[in-house]
């Protein structure tokens, strides 16, 4: 059995080598779980697992999310393998996944099965960081604030000439208000930020986005950001409680598979 660990980054992103066994025994799925929590985002290089495996890793974990096959899906951006390929082109704008949910999944697991000749590597950025980071008066100040997701924010930036059917589909799903500070039964904060974050209640539309576009730059700061570089055979897990991505664009037909498991979320955004 073997496992170490090294950070990859000060403020984020920790690679793990190990092996199958530890993996699939579950005897490190507790420090597993804390090590995600403390760092936001864990590497484990070329670990080329199975889906099968993928989906047994994964179980130590936690419970799995429906989806895609029997819990694995495939990102890709090919509309024949996965129907809602088309939703996926928005994940090039900093976000976290659930918008819309009151306990957002605790985590993804991705895995590399073919990568993009251009384009195609991941960013995540940690928001427990970043809030750490802020002035005292400054934190006062965000946490009395909440912030209206909706999937219009997700979409509008990259389909800027969207039909008026394309914005009645996005404008079916409700508005979700969630506050700034995500306080969490830990007793850390995080900014809870994203794509979907269109604007804030209370407070003047464009100076409510004006808030929220400088928070994002503060958050995706390099000193918070972590950019992955994918080779076939590597898993990333990201804390979706304590991180935000996005993925670098990349062409339709590069072939591009990630196979995705899903943890259920375990909190309540607070
Ligand atoms: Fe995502």
């Amino acid at each position: 059995m073997s496992f170490i660990a090294r950070n990859l980054a000060e403020r984020i992103a920790t690679e793990i080598e190990t092996d199958h066994a530890t993996l699939l025994g579950g005897t490190k799925a507790a420090d597993i779980r804390e090590l995600l929590e403390l760092r936001g985002i864990l590497l484990f290089p070329r670990i080329n697992l199975t889906d099968a495996e993928q989906l047994a890793f994964s179980r130590t974990l936690g419970e799995l999310v429906e989806q895609g096959d029997k819990g694995l899906y495939k990102v890709t951006l090919d509309s024949k393998i996965t129907p809602t390929a088309e939703y996926l082109r928005g994940t090039v704008l900093w976000h976290f996944d659930g918008f819309s949910d009151d306990v957002p999944a605790r985590a993804s697991i991705l895995t590399a099965r073919k990568t993009s000749p251009v384009g195609g590597q991941t960013e995540f950025a940690n928001t427990y960081a970043a809030y750490d980071d802020l002035p005292a008066a400054r934190k006062e100040a965000l946490g009395k604030l909440r912030v209206v997701h909706t999937m219009a924010a997700t979409q509008r930036d990259v389909f800027r000439d969207a039909p008026a059917a394309m914005q009645a589909v996005w404008a079916s799903f409700p508005p979700k208000v969630q506050p700034l500070v995500w306080t969490h039964r830990s007793g850390r904060k995080s900014l809870l930020l994203g794509s979907s974050a269109d604007w804030i209640e209370g407070m003047d539309k464009a100076e409510g986005q004006a808030l929220l576009a400088e928070l994002h730059e503060w958050t995706t700061q390099p000193r918070f950001v972590y950019r992955h570089e994918w080779h076939v055979g590597d898993m990333v897990i990201w804390d979706n409680c304590g991180t935000m991505h996005r993925v670098e664009a990349y062409p339709d037909d590069s072939g591009r598979m990630m196979h995705r498991t899903t943890l259920v979320g375990e909190e309540p955004i607070a």
